[in-house]
């Protein structure tokens, strides 16, 4: 078998290739990428990198992003049957009906989401920056929230506002099951509970901490507490192992014990056999219209400028 990791690296400097990886990849994708971040960080090196090639290793809106803000860029993907459910939940044509049905409303989308509804929308954000963001709108500013009802209820909660949800989720975060992290609660009784916005209500009601991948990682190793419960997709265990190797991280576990249900198997479809052939072949490569680009990028940069 050939030494994908050793081949990767030789790649990469050949062709003046960069990659960057999700904390929701295995970890050995992590471990041979340059920059591993949260989706906020992933648009935010993607924007300012220098490399002739962008490898993004994560979902198919990810490299999208990628591609919308570095146009110039050869952007690849591991496989680009690597979908999102949440993404799949906002269909255009549909959303843009919702937004008609609600007049006068402004429009902020979850980054998951496709271009098509990106150039339907204000202003983008992330899990990182939702709460920042929807909060440099003026009080009673009408605004529709979509496509995460989870992350949208979330933000209405802690920002006291009413926008209005497009009724979509993550089916990854939408399985966590309350009773079980309850008995693992009494298992574990010192250890706190993390849980990503995505989660649902019942979930993030007995979380100690709230927050994108980015921030629940820095929680996690700057905290005094030293056992977690982890209840978003298992892939950023790995670096919450590697960063606080004495620590204790126990995935949250799933309603269904027999499945594998906290990793997102669209996140998993990647590898790193798939890693190497993408940079051997420049193939898959993320190919976006102009004119639908240029609709989306604008809400995309809104987003980092306000981040
Ligand atoms: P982050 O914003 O934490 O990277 O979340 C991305 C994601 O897909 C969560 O399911
Ligand atoms: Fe999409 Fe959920 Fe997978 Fe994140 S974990 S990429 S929201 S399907």
């Amino acid at each position: 078998m050939a030494d994908y990791a050793e081949e990767i690296k030789r790649l990469k400097k050949e062709k003046n290739a960069v990659i960057m990886a999700h904390y929701y990849q295995t970890g050995d994708i992590q471990d041979v990428a340059d920059y591993v971040g949260d989706s906020l960080a992933l648009a935010q090196w993607a924007a300012e990198t220098d490399a002739d090639i962008i490898l993004l290793c994560g979902v198919h809106f990810m490299g999208e992003t990628a591609k919308i803000l570095s146009p110039d860029k050869k952007v690849l993907v591991p496989d680009v049957n690597a979908g999102c459910s949440l993404a799949d939940s906002c269909p255009a044509d549909e959303f843009e009906k919702f937004i008609k049905e609600h007049p006068g409303h402004q429009v902020i989308s979850y980054v998951n989401t496709t271009a098509a509804v990106k150039a339907l929308t204000d202003v983008v954000v992330t899990s990182t920056n939702a709460r920042k963001i929807v909060e440099s709108f003026d009080k009673d500013a009408k605004l529709i929230f979509g496509p995460d009802r989870n992350l949208g209820n979330y933000i209405n909660s802690i920002t006291n506002r009413k926008m209005a949800l497009w009724n979509g989720a993550c089916h990854v975060h939408e399985q966590f099951s309350l009773e079980k992290i309850l008995e693992l609660k009494k298992e574990y009784p010192h250890a706190l509970i993390l849980a990503h916005p995505e989660c649902k209500t019942v979930i993030l009601n007995v979380a100690d901490f709230i927050g994108s991948t980015a921030a629940l990682l820095r929680f996690a190793t700057e905290s005094d507490a030293s056992e977690f419960i982890v209840a978003t997709e298992s892939g950023i265990l790995h670096e919450m192992r590697k960063q606080a190797p004495e620590k204790l991280f126990i995935p949250a576990p799933p309603a269904d014990s027999t499945c594998a249900c906290n990793d997102c198997n669209f996140m998993k479809l990647n590898t790193l056999e798939k890693v190497y052939h993408a940079l051997l072949t420049e193939q898959p490569e993320i190919r976006i219209d102009e004119e639908l680009r240029e609709k989306a990028v604008e809400p995309i940069l809104k987003m980092l400028s306000l981040s």
